[in-house]
């Protein structure tokens, strides 16, 4: 088969096809058609050249591109792709076919997948979250946001100091309490210490403060070392392992989910913006959410409209939609806002998220003039003001020297 011969607009996808939606630009002066066709045949069946090996059974395993419209400067293109193109299970093959070789092709100037759509059989084939939202809040006991902080400096605090600062920080009022996404097992924390000794605040923080509170304890490593790692959480009955989901890479998360021993899967996106970030680029954030939530995360990283990531509002409510929308009947993933937040941030992040959100914190917390526990009070002071309809104003003191900080 040609590039040509792989569009076909005539073609309306059955429900049992994979959807791909993309944006791509060629270099000057190639064909719509032409290029439109070669995304289609490289991610499926085809390659420059027509074949002498091709058998006349393997013509409906071709991807079709089903509609093409002229959108900039280049054009938007949707793929549908015959279901026996992919390994159940394997979501490094998927993305091998329809986000491997395309991007790089000589004719393409840009290319970005916008939206991914797996059929029920094959999307059923993987894990989905074992807990996502409805499992987050009945650990917790909530049906309102988890407030959260990440232990700050990122890097660099010793294990008993690390684990300090996470005891203040639940005491104070924080459900949850997480590594950061570059902190794993550095000589100065290492990961089994650090795991011991936090959940032993932990317990402690418990006790003294009557809550459930959650350790999101960073496995990111190589596979067996993550793995080692889970089994440490699981050991000590810590109920979450959290997870750098790009850098990891979706094979691993695939393991991960398979030996989770029924953790909750806290997942960040730490390099996302590498691949997300140009609009006519890479891969959108949405479609990252699709393919952690197929793969089975329980809680993602999904930015926050008014902190310090990049993402506007209407882009988190795709991310959000995506976490969230009906899909086969795979579970919900909870969203995190998390990166720049304070407590002044609070009543614009309800009004965006609703209660269905983990607000994380890390300078806005630790940055707090009296210290950790007192903004960890500050912050769980606003989320409590603003689900009680009240203003963040006047609500206690440790709120109080957060607006005059960052007000
Ligand atoms: C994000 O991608 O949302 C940011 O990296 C924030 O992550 P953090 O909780 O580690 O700050
Ligand atoms: C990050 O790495 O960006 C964070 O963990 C968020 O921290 P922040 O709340 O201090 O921005
Ligand atoms: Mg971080």
């Amino acid at each position: 088969m040609r590039y040509e011969d792989y569009v076909d607009t005539r073609h309306k996808p059955s429900r049992s096809e994979m959807t791909c939606d993309f944006y791509a630009e060629g270099v000057r002066g190639v064909k719509p058609k032409w290029l439109a066709g070669g995304i289609a045949a490289e991610s499926s069946t085809g390659t420059w050249t027509e074949l002498t090996t091709e058998k006349p059974y393997m013509k409906k395993l071709a991807a079709r591109v089903y509609k093409i419209k002229k959108s900039g400067r280049g054009m938007d293109i949707s793929i549908a792709y015959p279901p026996e193109l992919f390994e159940e299970n394997n979501m490094p093959n998927i993305l091998s076919s329809v986000a491997g070789n395309i991007y790089g092709l000589k004719e393409v100037r840009y290319l970005r997948m916008n939206g991914l759509r797996l059929p029920k059989k094959l999307a059923k084939s993987f894990k989905g979250p074992k807990f996502g939202i409805k499992g987050v809040q009945k650990t917790f006991g909530k049906k309102t946001p988890l407030v959260g902080t990440i232990v700050k400096p990122k890097l660099g605090l010793r294990t008993a100091d690390h684990a300090k600062v996470a005891y203040e920080a639940w005491v104070g009022g924080c459900d949850v309490v997480k590594d950061d996404e570059n902190l794993s097992g550095q000589s100065f924390n290492r990961a089994k210490k650090r795991i011991e000794t936090t959940v032993k605040y932990k317990r402690r923080a418990e006790k003294e403060t009557g809550e459930r509170k959650g350790y999101m304890f960073n496995v990111t490593a190589e596979t067996f070392e993550m793995l080692k790692r889970t089994n440490m959480a699981a050991d000590l009955r810590n109920e979450y392992v959290m997870i750098d989901i790009l850098t990891e890479g979706w094979g691993a998360l695939q393991t991960l989910r398979d030996h989770s021993r029924g953790r909750i899967i806290h997942a960040h996106r730490a390099g996302h913006a590498a691949i997300t970030k140009l609009p006519y680029h890479g891969m959108s954030m949405p479609v990252i959410c699709t393919i952690s939530r197929t793969i089975g995360v329980d809680q993602l990283h999904v930015g926050t409209a008014v902190g310090k990531m990049g993402e506007d509002k209407r882009e988190v409510l795709e991310n959000i939609a995506a976490c969230k929308e009906k899909y086969h009947g795979i579970r919900p993933v909870m969203p995190v806002a998390s990166g720049g937040l304070n407590p002044l941030h609070v009543p614009a992040l309800y009004k965006i998220f609703g209660n269905e959100v983990i607000i994380q914190m890390g300078g806005g917390i630790h940055g707090h003039p009296w210290g950790t526990r007192a903004g960890a009070k500050a912050a769980r002071d606003a989320l409590d003001a603003v689900v009680q309809g009240r203003s963040i104003r006047n609500y206690s003191k440790e709120l109080d020297e957060a607006i005059r900080k960052w007000g």
